[in-house]
């Protein structure tokens, strides 16, 4: 079933119509878990869909309706759904044991792979996921530099620990969020993307600044864009200061370019956080960068320089499974043009994207950059042509309405009953994995939202 088989439907309506197995789990599901989900993306009005299998680009829910997939596993599924060598070699690593407790041969060939492909790696630490990453990360700096302030941008995402709370959805003015010390929060100090001026102020200000983390192509994959200039400047700042810079690069490592964004836009940070694509879409992470900072979880090398070493336990820490999925993955996106080709998917759906606003005079914008989309719904009005689109000058008004109240909802909704799931941001992530017939489905999909949401009158 789909909208377009429902013409007089509400998009609700039809959602519900075509879902009622994902009603059932939902309903229960509230019984046992807060708002009945695992994860805060998952919260969707009237509920969420309940997925069974997927395959390549697509994916099927419980009642067997097929979606073209955005999700990507959020993000960690540059290959699609269970691309054959990676399940190949999870399922002869699953064969072997899932867990050791002990080192093993896949680690060092995934730390190797890791260093050769990263231009930032010397040393890998794996953990078990990006939070872990970026909180080790800003551990490691503030023991290498000794200081205590850590520098963050307006919206970028760093994982939920206590340290990076403030300042992506809300408590832009980092104040500290429910359940944090107020002292964490004070030691976090925030900044305005492609703010040259203020980032300059904060140096001169502040002495003490142990490190300066940032998503490279800007706030959700590249919603927010982060000007490659303004990495420069960061690079130069961080480098006078003796400050480290760190890319969190959670979601572009391995995407953007088999070297992730440090390579495409050749700027080397001092350490980088991974997680998603490195483990190959199972559970998994790293912090890599520079040796003397990593140095920081060497045995031998703190006890002769008579340091206190950081302590780094994790069960799950470089797990046999994840690391024969992570060595797989890499191993093909490093030989093949696969990141390439998502980047050339990205390019030409968002233009065609943008062609169906054009045609049906819709003053919203559909943008990103590399295997990256994001639909604009402009809730101020503002005079959009959608082809020329410049999300920079649009940050600011993106941090201040940040979800276009209800509408990009309803863009989902939209969406799923003609067969595309896309966040709610709305964004989406592509794989390698996408095609012709996929491009074709999102296109038409995007249209009939579109028509579907003038019909109801939530757009005009
Ligand atoms: C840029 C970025 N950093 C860190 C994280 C946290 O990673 P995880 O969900 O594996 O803890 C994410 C998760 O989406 C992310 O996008």
């Amino acid at each position: 079933m789909s909208a377009s088989t429902l013409p007089n439907a509400t998009l609700t309506a039809a959602y519900e119509a075509m879902t009622p197995g994902s009603a059932a789990l939902a309903a229960k599901a509230r019984t046992l878990m807060p708002s009945g989900i695992a994860h805060d993306s998952r919260h969707f009005d009237p509920y969420p869909l309940y997925v069974q299998r997927a395959l390549g680009p697509v994916k099927w829910d419980v009642d067997n309706n097929k979606y073209v997939d955005y999700f990507g596993g959020h993000g960690a599924l540059i290959l699609g759904h269970n691309h054959p060598a990676v399940m190949a070699a999870v399922h002869a690593a699953l064969e072997q044991g899932t867990h050791f407790g002990a080192c093993h041969e896949r680690e060092v060939r995934w730390a190797e792979l890791v260093t050769q492909m990263v231009p930032s790696a010397e040393r890998v630490r794996f953990t078990s996921s990006g939070t872990e990453a970026t909180l080790m990360a800003l551990r490691l700096a503030r023991a290498y530099t000794g200081r205590s302030k850590l520098v963050r941008f307006r919206g970028h995402f760093h994982g939920w620990h206590d340290h990076m709370t403030s300042g992506h959805t809300t408590h832009f003015d980092g104040t500290a969020t429910s359940g944090v010390v107020e002292g964490v929060a004070d030691n976090v100090l925030l900044c305005d993307p492609n703010d040259v001026a203020g980032i300059t102020r904060i140096f001169n200000d502040h002495k003490d600044i142990a490190a300066v983390i940032l998503e490279p192509t800007g706030a959700n994959f590249g919603k927010m864009p982060i000007l490659p200039s303004f990495l420069q400047v960061l690079r130069d700042l961080t480098k006078q200061a003796g400050t480290v810079l760190i890319f969190d690069e959670v979601v572009t490592g391995f995407r953007v370019s088999p070297g992730g964004a440090q390579a495409a836009v050749g700027i080397t940070p001092d350490m980088t956080t991974l997680a998603k694509i490195v483990s190959g879409g199972l559970p998994g992470g790293a912090v890599v960068g520079r040796k003397d900072i990593l140095d920081w979880l060497d045995f031998k090398v703190t006890k002769t320089a008579g340091k206190e070493k950081i302590a780094h336990p994790g069960t799950f820490n470089a797990n046999p499974v994840s690391a024969a999925a992570g060595i797989a993955t890499l191993e093909i996106l490093a030989g093949t043009d696969a990141c390439a080709r998502a980047n050339a998917y990205g390019e030409t759906v968002r233009a065609k994207m943008n062609e169906v606003l054009e045609d049906e005079g819709l003053k919203w914008a559909v943008h990103g950059s590399y295997s990256g989309i994001h639909i604009y719904t402009n809730p101020e009005g503002a005079d959009i042509v959608p082809s020329k689109f410049d999300a920079v000058s649009f940050i600011q008004r993106m941090i201040d309405k940040p979800r276009g109240e209800g509408v990009t909802g309803q863009v989902r909704m939209g969406l799923l009953v003609n067969g595309v799931d896309i966040n709610s941001g709305p964004s989406g992530v592509i794989s390698a994995m996408h095609g012709e017939e996929e491009m074709a489905i999102t296109v038409d999909a995007f249209r009939a939202t579109i028509r579907a949401l003038k019909r109801e009158g939530t757009v005009t």
